[in-house]
């Protein structure tokens, strides 16, 4: 992958912190067993390759983020008004003009500015980033969402891509502190030479070489992640828990190899929900948080990778109550 700059130190005095989440789910729940009645698959070969079980698909990239965004401002204890930006990472907009953003913006009544960022899979990461970013040039309240509706853009004749995706949305609401900040490190990355081997044209649905995004995956996120953890003045065995993009639970379990992180410290949650690109880490993120596997002054790795083929890293230090 094209490299950033190696080292990116966080100015750790215009701080930030995660104080609210939520997710949402597609409506529709989409069995293996679904798919393997309408096309040749078999539930067997999906969870075998993928560790795909089931997938939700449904509603609108702007009505799933709503419904995250709406949990995240009430864990936040905040109201609309008070949220100075809202990014949203989607490569599923709901239209090509306005930005999706802008309808969430309306919908949920924010009184702030508003944009999409599309970076694929590796969006909520690169959005994240974004949003700490402008908390140190004084915004005090960022959502920052990842929200998308991949069914819309799946060929359903395809076998090769129609098992993978889903539909879902997670939003975050960070907010400045005078504490250290929660980002410790990050690092994010694109090689558009990569655009051939995963991309939709406008209109089109995904077309993918599944078997060469699962290689330069592995590798990206890998390197991405050590930089990361490297930018943090880390080790990885300092990190309590890895949140990596949920596409395909081998290539978790190799980038997990890589990094010599046991997998225990990974989290997954493709099995219910499929790869929901920029939704997947929030997803699995909002998961962990639920399941009390996150404790205050856990450090933690988030790292993604998708078309572009971008990749992206952050490592946070959990600081919200769970
Ligand atoms: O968010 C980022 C986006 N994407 C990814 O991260 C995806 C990365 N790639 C992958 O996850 C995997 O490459 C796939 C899950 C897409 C495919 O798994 P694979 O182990 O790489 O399979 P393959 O493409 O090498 O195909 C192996 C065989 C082929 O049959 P032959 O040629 O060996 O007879 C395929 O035709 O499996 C066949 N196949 C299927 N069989 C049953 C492909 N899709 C299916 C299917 N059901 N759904």
């Amino acid at each position: 992958m094209a490299q950033g700059h190696e080292i990116m130190t966080v100015n750790s005095y215009n701080g930030g912190q995660i104080t609210g989440w939520g997710i949402a789910l597609g409506n529709d729940l989409v069995t293996n067993h679904d798919l393997a009645s309408r096309m040749d698959t078999s539930d067997e070969w999906i969870k075998e390759r993928t560790g795909i079980s089931e997938r939700r698909i449904g509603g609108t990239t702007a009505g799933l983020a709503v419904q995250a965004a709406k949990d995240a401002l009430e864990v936040a204890g905040c109201s609309p008004e008070e949220i100075d930006l809202l990014v949203l990472a989607t490569t599923t907009p709901d239209d090509q003009i306005p930005a999706t953003s802008a309808m969430v913006q309306h919908l949920l009544g924010l009184k702030c500015g508003a944009m999409d960022l599309n970076a694929a899979c590796s969006g909520f990461v690169y959005s994240l980033v974004t949003g700490f970013g402008m908390l140190a040039l004084g915004n005090r309240r960022i959502l920052v969402i990842g929200s998308e509706t991949l069914s819309r853009v799946t060929d359903w004749e395809d076998r090769s891509t129609a098992i993978l995706f889903g539909d879902g949305a997670g939003a975050f609401v960070i907010e400045a502190s005078s504490d250290q900040s929660a980002l410790l490190g990050w690092e994010l990355s694109c090689d558009g030479s990569l655009r051939d081997i995963l991309h939709a044209e406008i209109g089109g649905t995904i077309v993918m070489s599944g078997q060469e995004v699962f290689r330069k995956a592995v590798i990206a996120m890998t390197e991405s992640a050590l930089t990361s953890i490297k930018n943090a003045g880390l080790t990885p065995e300092d990190i309590a828990l890895v949140i990596p993009h949920q596409a395909n639970i081998r290539i978790i379990e190799s980038a997990m190899k890589r990094l010599h992180i046991p997998m225990e410290k990974s989290v997954s949650v493709l099995h219910k929900t499929g790869n929901t690109s920029s939704a997947s880490i929030p997803l699995a993120l909002v998961d962990a948080v639920e399941d009390g596997r996150i404790q205050e002054g856990d450090n933690l790795l988030l790292v993604g990778f998708g078309a572009g083929m971008t990749s992206a890293s952050a490592i946070v230090k959990w600081g919200g109550s769970t």
